[in-house]
């Protein structure tokens, strides 16, 4: 299949993104215009210095800029436009839902207030829903180098905006902080009536995604590569049908892949699991969904089909009531009918 022809299916499919930090979408532009409207210094002394900067070995490494990246968002408004500018650019990629995260501590742990960091996204969704068509979900998730007690404060603050946070999560420095850290705050979490999702097995072995399951009781993992190196874990994942988020250009600009060629999912077709493509923080990894969906394909050789299926599977694993998925996923049909 040629470039041109491939490109064009996957720009017009409609897509769900259920995997994207919205402090990950903060494109360098943006974050000079606000760096400079708040009087904050970036220690970086342009948008080209800056994305200089953005070639990583690890999560770490990536996390580090990532937070230095946040300290410029003060006010309400910043996460608005934060917010709206992801909005915009996956309308044009035929994004037509997203589950969102977004990560309050990394504000918080700075004197700015859950409020104004909840109430500028949050404004910006529903702008979203009413403007664009994207209908939504909020996801708050905890920093996992922080401890335990700093999560519960964040759960605490949360639950102000029950109606509005639909799920909690689990992401930052995976290796050393297991899911068991969290399995108190996450019982809370689910007594509270929020949907659990937790990173795992992304740079941290096989046995995180089954603390995961077990004691976070969680609904999706987010990455899940390292799954493949357990057997009966596979089994299990495949058998409930759990969504894993993956995220192929992330995973590559984090060496968790060293080649797309390389990337798990075609094996994790293979064992029947549930494989979703996301960009995790396509402002530093060089893609929003269609770069994701363009460069598996390439690098792997997938088919229309295939692409069709990923798509499918992006509403299946996602948190619309399934009259909303029959919907999407009807569509999703009507448009590999009429196009190939
Ligand atoms: N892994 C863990 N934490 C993160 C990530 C990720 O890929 N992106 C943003 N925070
Ligand atoms: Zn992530």
């Amino acid at each position: 299949m040629n470039t041109t022809t491939i490109k064009k299916f996957i720009e017009g499919i409609p897509k769900a993104e259920l995997h994207l930090h919205i402090e990950g979408t903060f494109e360098p532009e943006l974050m000079f215009k606000i760096a400079k409207r708040n009087n904050k210094k970036i220690k970086y002394n342009s948008v080209d210095e800056l994305k200089k900067a953005y070639s990583f070995n690890n999560l770490q490494e990536f996390l580090d800029i990532y937070y230095a990246g946040a300290n410029v968002l003060i006010e309400e408004q910043d996460f608005y436009d934060l917010t709206w500018a992801y909005l915009t650019k996956v309308h044009e990629q035929n994004v037509v839902h997203v589950e969102i995260f977004f990560d309050p501590q990394t504000h918080t742990d700075r004197g700015i207030a859950f409020d104004t960091v909840i109430k500028g996204i949050y404004r910006a969704l529903q702008d979203g829903e009413q403007q664009l068509g994207i209908s939504f979900k909020l996801i708050m998730s905890f920093l996992r180098h922080l401890d335990e007690a700093s999560a519960f404060k964040t759960l605490e603050d949360a639950l102000t905006y029950k109606n509005w946070i639909s799920g909690v999560g689990l992401d930052s420095s995976e290796v050393g902080n297991p899911p068991s850290k969290f399995e108190r705050v996450f019982a809370k979490a689910l007594e509270e009536g929020f949907i659990t999702v937790a990173h795992a097995g992304e740079e941290g072995p096989a046995e995180y995604i089954w603390e995961a399951l077990d004691l976070l009781k969680v609904t999706r993992i987010d990455h899940g590569n390292r799954c493949l190196d357990d057997d009966k874990l596979v089994e299990r994942l495949a058998d409930l049908q759990m969504p894993l988020t993956v995220c192929p250009l992330s995973n590559l600009e984090l060496k968790v892949v060293t080649d797309l060629k390389d990337h798990p999912i075609p094996k994790m077709i293979e064992k029947n699991l549930l494989v979703t493509v996301n960009s995790d923080d396509p402002a530093y990894f060089g893609g929003y969904m269609n770069e994701n969906y363009l460069g598996i394909t390439q690098a792997l050789n997938l088919s229309k089909k295939q692409i069709t299926q990923l798509a499918k599977n992006s509403f299946k694993a996602s948190w619309l009531t399934d009259r909303e998925k029959e919907k999407r996923i009807a569509q999703i049909e009507d448009y590999f009918q009429n196009n190939h």
